[in-house]
């Protein structure tokens, strides 16, 4: 056991990482030496990501991946075993949300949500996973949501996110009965309230009363920041968490307690 937050040589894959709370995790596991893998669709944003990633002295590959595309899924899989030859750590990130009162919710975008936030979390497991199992060690890492643990109070309506991050909760203890006598770890985070390039717009307006409950109803009065989400992240995959499996912790000011 390393019980050190020591990542020399190890290939971490992180789906969704080219911003927001993905790209810094992935400067996270870039510090201590991973070489980073970035897995998403926004390619605009590929070279900012890549040269954020490198400047902490790692390497870094950027795929373009849907996460909720079989074929991408595994075409990832294979690239990244070409260019590493094996994969240690597996972020699963990457999520979209669209708010609509549940009675007007379309279902291709119910569809949409379900098919990025909790099929893409599978798809990517399955596949990442069944390579961890052959080599009889691996470590996951779902990005759930505090929106997986509890109601956002109105005027936010959600259903659809709710239900697919409860589902990554779900999906992450399954996942870990299943493997762990296998070598294969699968914890989550439940981040609260964070601002990024999903949040930052309507953060911008505090006199929006979905704001305003928010911060309100968080302890610590405020909402977080991206680096915030890391340390978790970090422990999770890493020896220091060895008989930890089928977690799942907020990182939420305090917002869950309530
Ligand atoms: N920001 C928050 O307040 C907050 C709170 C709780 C949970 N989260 C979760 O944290 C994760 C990151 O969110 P963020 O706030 O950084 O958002 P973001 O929009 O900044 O980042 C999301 C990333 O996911 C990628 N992505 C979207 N669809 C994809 C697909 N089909 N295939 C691959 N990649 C795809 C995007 O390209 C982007 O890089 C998400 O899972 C989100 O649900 C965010």
């Amino acid at each position: 056991m390393d019980y050190s937050f020591n990542f020399k040589d190890k290939t971490v894959i992180i789906t969704g990482a080219e911003r927001g709370i993905g790209l810094e995790i992935a400067k996270g596991f870039a510090k201590f030496g991973a070489n980073i893998v970035v897995a998403g669709i926004m390619d605009e944003e590929f070279p900012n990501a890549e040269k954020q990633i490198k400047a902490e002295g790692a390497e870094c590959l950027c795929v373009h991946t849907d996460v909720s595309k079989e074929d991408d899924v595994k075409a990832l899989v294979k690239t990244v075993l070409e260019k590493f030859s094996h994969i240690d750590i597996l972020v699963n990130n990457a999520g979209i949300n669209r708010q609509y009162p549940a009675e007007e919710m379309p279902l291709d975008v119910w569809q949409m949500i379900f098919n990025v936030n909790l099929t893409g979390t599978f798809l990517m497991c399955r596949e990442v996973g069944k390579v961890m199992l052959e080599r009889g060690k691996g470590n996951i890492v779902n990005v759930a949501s505090m929106s997986g643990l509890v109601v956002n109070p109105l005027p936010q309506t959600q259903c659809a996110y709710n239900s697919s991050k409860a589902g990554v909760i779900m999906l992450t203890k399954v996942l870990a009965n299943e493997w762990a006598q296998r070598g294969v770890r699968v914890n989550a985070i439940a981040p609260g309230f964070t601002k990024t390039p999903l949040t930052e717009k309507r953060l911008a307006t505090p006199d929006d009363p979905a704001v305003k409950k928010w911060i309100g109803g968080t302890p610590m009065n405020r909402v977080a920041v991206p680096e915030e989400m890391v340390g978790l992240v970090l422990y999770y995959a890493s020896d220091m968490s060895s008989y930890t499996t089928g977690a799942c912790m907020a990182i939420d000011g305090g917002y869950t307690c309530l």
